[in-house]
């Protein structure tokens, strides 16, 4: 069954779009084939992949009634996006006064829903006529948070609305913790208390990455600007846990009919992401490990690259003992005298 996913949360800022947007480019290397709607009128999905506003939006198909394959841009291979614009400010009111104004959406992707694996629906901070429209429509709901106090308020609050929308909390699917700072301590206590009250809708944290909004300037997946980073590797393993809980399996891309699947998702399994992350060494230290000389070198480690599968050699400096493969440059470094609060 395809499933419908809306990615909400009513507060602003934490993460909702950048988790759509590499969720969906996570899938669709996977195989997926994915339709993306940004029920947001800011438009950022667009903006994320780099793409010009295209002619036909989601105003066309809620508005003019006309059909969702007629106004969707292909924005990567697999990935149809159902963009948004400004008009959808003005459309709210006029489908507000429509007698089906809950299932506007709803109703305009049923004949098309089988054509993906997954439509994702990217909404905004905000409980509209959009939203409503959104979460109506959706199979699943996900829900992306900040680790900070008001934020995790604001979860009762979006699960009280899903009950009253959804008539069940069975549609919320993952709590997804974004921005998740190790070295601060309001973050593992915020992290800890979240899990106990949610227990396992919690996912693992996504950390917070600078390439992250980085590609997002760039109108790049985090797949695309840089695949080693931690923000791919937490959204490669997200895409596995939802993956996972969907029952989806990687699926050859069509050019790829006739080769093996090849999954270029950074592994999250073998990434093991440390949770706890002390700042990193200073750049010359670690451009160090290119030098002919390795200070204290202590040679390779029973541990595998999580990118080339390599062994990983270990060097000690200054205090910081740095996991390297020589092979495809992966680095990853810990306090030797153990982890900083
Ligand atoms: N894990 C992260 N680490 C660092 N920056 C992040 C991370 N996740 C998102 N960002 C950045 O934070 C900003 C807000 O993210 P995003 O647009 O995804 O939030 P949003 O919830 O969709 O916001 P809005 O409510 O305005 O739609 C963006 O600049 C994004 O690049
Ligand atoms: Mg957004």
């Amino acid at each position: 069954m395809p499933r419908v996913i809306a990615v909400t949360n009513f507060k602003g800022g934490i993460g909702k779009t950048t988790t759509t947007v590499n969720v969906a480019a996570g899938f669709a290397i996977k195989g997926a084939s994915v339709l993306v709607i940004d029920v947001d009128p800011q438009s950022n999905v667009r903006m994320c992949f780099g793409h010009a506003e295209p002619r036909r939006s989601l105003y066309d198909v809620l508005i003019d009634n006309k059909k969702i394959p007629d106004c969707v841009v292909q924005v990567r291979p697999n990935i149809d996006l159902l963009a948004s614009s400004d008009a959808l400010l003005q459309a709210q009111s006029d489908i507000g006064k429509r007698p089906d104004w809950g299932r506007v959406l709803e109703n305009a992707l049923r004949p098309v829903v089988r054509n993906y694996d997954f439509v994702l629906i990217d909404c905004s901070a905000s409980l509209t006529v959009l939203n409503l429209n959104a979460l109506m429509a959706a199979s699943d709901i996900i829900v992306p948070t900040a680790l900070e106090h008001l934020a995790l308020q604001g979860l009762r609050q979006l699960g009280r609305n899903i009950t009253r929308i959804k008539g069940t909390m069975g549609a919320l699917r993952m709590i997804i913790p974004t921005m998740f700072d190790g070295r601060n301590r309001q973050s593992h206590r915020l992290l800890a208390s979240l899990r106990e009250e949610y227990g396992s809708l919690v996912t693992d944290p996504v950390r917070v990455n600078v390439r992250l909004s980085e590609a997002t300037a760039e109108g790049k997946t985090i797949y695309e600007y840089d695949p080693r980073s931690n923000g791919a590797i937490d959204y490669a393993a997200l895409v596995e846990k939802l993956s996972d809980v969907f029952h989806f399996q990687a699926k050859p891309m069509p050019e790829q009919v006739t080769q093996p699947v090849h999954n270029p998702l950074p592994n999250p399994a073998r990434a093991v992401a440390p949770v706890e992350i002390p700042p990193p060494p200073e750049p010359a230290l670690v451009s160090n490990l290119q030098a002919e000389e390795k200070p204290n070198f202590r040679g390779p480690v029973r541990e595998e690259c999580p990118h080339c599968g390599r062994p990983l050699e270990q060097v000690m400096l200054a205090g910081y003992r740095v996991y390297f493969c020589d092979h495809c440059k992966y680095k990853r470094q810990e306090l030797a005298s153990g982890v900083r609060r």
